[in-house]
């Protein structure tokens, strides 16, 4: 089947320029990806909800439900698109820290999500996922979190990943718990592991690893999101705040991907198999 491989050079480099201080009905919005070189897995750290508020005098709270607004948006259009997995970054294990109205707020708005979307989620085969320590989450999410993997468990479309009470080295520890657990349980020599093994004992088990990593508000940080699985992946930092962050963006994004050269650790034109 002929590939839908019609963004000219000048379409690349107009993405790209136009990156910085995205608008939205940009002309990107009309670019054609190349369908054959969709990312397979996206991750996204969906900053600036805070500073989206303050600019408008509004509670940072404000902010995150306009947060919600902009991930709707996004999970649909990966859906469009095909988009195997998309992983999510809505509250680290470090965000407790903050005030606890705010934490108040975004465990309210966990609750209000799922109940009113779990609906479509699933009535589109969208498959549920979270990621992290869904036991130290209030009762009632971990109850809402739990019904929503369980409902949506058979499900074959998006893998949608939700990081949630999530450390990307809390991860990493996990995991070589899980394979120390096992060396002493079930006497499986260590030097027997692979990196398959390890791989299996991340929550992202059975997925690609991320092609491409999303932040946006311009923050180039990783904050403990995804250490391992974001080795090979391209970087596309936007100065959007995350409200702002739209159907639009994302395919921009996606194409600025597309004009990336990946090598992973070779060099252009090589058929040697990527690590
Ligand atoms: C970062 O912006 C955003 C968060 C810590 C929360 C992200 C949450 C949502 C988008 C909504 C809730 C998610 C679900 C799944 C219902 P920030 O507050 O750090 O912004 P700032 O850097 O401008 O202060």
């Amino acid at each position: 089947m002929k590939s839908d491989a019609s963004v000219s050079e000048g379409a690349w480099a107009a993405a790209r320029t136009r990156l910085f201080g995205m608008r939205k009905n940009s002309a990107a919005a009309e670019l054609t990806l190349d369908q054959a070189r969709l990312p397979r897995h996206i991750a996204i750290i969906m900053d600036g909800n805070g500073r989206w508020a303050t600019r408008r005098g509004l509670p940072r709270t404000a902010g995150h439900r306009a947060g919600v607004e902009a991930l709707r948006a996004v999970i649909r259009e990966s859906d469009r698109l095909h988009i195997g997995a998309l992983t999510i970054y809505a509250f680290s294990t470090e965000n407790w820290k903050r005030p606890g109205d705010e934490v108040s707020a975004l465990m309210g708005l966990l609750l209000t999500y799922f109940r009113s979307e779990i609906d479509e989620l699933d009535g589109n085969g969208v498959c549920i996922r979270i990621m992290g320590d869904v036991d130290g989450m209030p009762s009632p999410q971990r109850e809402a979190l739990r019904d929503a993997m369980a409902r949506t468990a058979g499900n074959t479309g998006l893998k949608l990943n939700i990081a949630l009470n999530y450390g990307g080295r809390d991860e990493l520890l996990r995991a070589a718990k899980i394979l120390a657990r096992r060396a002493v349980e079930e006497g499986v020599d260590p030097d027997s592991f692979t990196r398959g093994d390890f791989e299996d004992a991340l929550y992202t088990r059975g997925l690609p690893d991320v092609d491409l990593l999303i932040r946006t508000s311009g923050e180039m940080r990783l904050s403990n999101f995804l250490p391992y699985q974001l080795a090979y992946a391209e970087f596309v930092v936007v100065d959007t705040l995350w409200p702002d962050f739209d159907a639009a963006a994302l395919r921009e994004a996606i194409a600025v991907y597309q004009g990336r050269d990946r090598r992973f650790g070779g060099v252009k034109g090589s058929k040697e198999k990527k690590a």
